[in-house]
């Protein structure tokens, strides 16, 4: 996937954008439909051209509303879908897939997800995909919510070692995976995908990122995603159903945090300095 903005391996060597947009929330408002067509399609303009859903969201209709957002552009794209748990069963997941694709209008998703880890047998699920990836449904596949302890049983299940990625909660103000499983998959060369990178804008008021914010004439949310993306090996989806919001996250790429502010964002929002459970949305 090529791109004008700052990128991340896949284990492949294949690139992908470091910044891309999810799309949680989108098309379950019939008036702000519009709103979030233009949004995403500002983002791939500026070339935040990964773009992460799931068949939870809404239920399908945001894969719809995505389908229709990339009429003509689709090819721009690196597209993520993910399946749910009670679905990844060996036929299960390709009968999701199906799903997934018709709804986005597409042929083929870049990349797909386990959403978070269920009941069934995770050798299934690798079949599954690999099934896929051999009918050239998906091109790569991976997971989403696993811990440490989740990576190293899928890695010593058949097949499993071709993961793509994992997609975690991580940001500034939950710094948990910095312990263990950032580092085990940056040695497996394994990018981490960060969701709710900017913590749904719900940063704690008053913090070191509000006086670097001021400092700078720039917004707490373009700080906090500037502090997520500064790290090789981690790419982040925010969602914005704004443009203005899309415009201000691109701006990240562009922020360059300096020792002094990165100190002060460590003396408020601490490294972790254990293993902390894998925290979930
Ligand atoms: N794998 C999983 O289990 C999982 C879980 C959660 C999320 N995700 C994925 O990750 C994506 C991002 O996570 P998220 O949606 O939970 O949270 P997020 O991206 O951290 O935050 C989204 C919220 O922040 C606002 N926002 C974004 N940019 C902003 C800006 N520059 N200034 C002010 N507000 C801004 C958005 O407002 P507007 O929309 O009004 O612009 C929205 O309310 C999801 O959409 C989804 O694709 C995956």
């Amino acid at each position: 996937m090529t791109s004008d903005i700052a990128s991340v391996s896949l284990p492949d060597g294949e690139r992908v954008p470091k910044l891309g947009q999810g799309t949680w929330g989108m098309g379950e408002m019939p008036a702000r439909r519009a709103a979030e067509i233009d949004a995403l399609r500002c983002g791939i303009e500026l070339g935040m051209t990964l773009i992460d859903t799931a068949e939870m969201y809404g239920d399908g209709a945001t894969e719809l509303l995505l389908g229709e957002a990339l009429a003509g552009l689709r090819d721009n794209v690196f597209l993520v879908s993910k399946v749910y748990p009670h679905n990844a069963s060996r036929r299960g997941v390709i009968a999701a897939c199906e799903q997934s694709l018709k709804r986005l209008k597409t042929d083929q998703l870049d990349l797909y997800l386990l959403h978070w880890r269920g009941s069934v047998p995770l050798a299934e699920t690798v079949e599954g995909f690999e099934a896929l990836r051999r009918a050239g449904k998906i091109r790569h596949w991976g997971v989403s919510n696993f811990d440490t302890e989740d990576m190293e049983e899928l890695v010593a299940t058949p097949g499993g070692d071709a993961c793509a990625t994992n997609q975690i909660l991580y940001n500034v103000a939950r710094r948990g995976p910095e312990f263990d499983l950032l580092p085990w998959l940056a040695f497996r060369k394994m990018p981490s995908m960060a969701y709710s990178p900017v913590d749904h804008a719900r940063l704690p008021k008053r913090s070191p990122l509000d006086d670097i914010a001021d400092a700078r004439g720039i917004s707490v949310v373009q700080v906090a995603l500037a502090w997520v993306l500064r790290q090789p090996g981690v790419l982040a989806i925010p969602k914005a159903a704004r443009v203005e919001h899309v415009r201000d996250n691109y701006g990240a790429l562009q922020l360059q945090l300096g020792a002094d502010e990165l100190a002060a964002i460590d003396a408020h929002f601490k490294p972790p300095r254990g293993k902390r459970p894998l925290e979930m949305l």
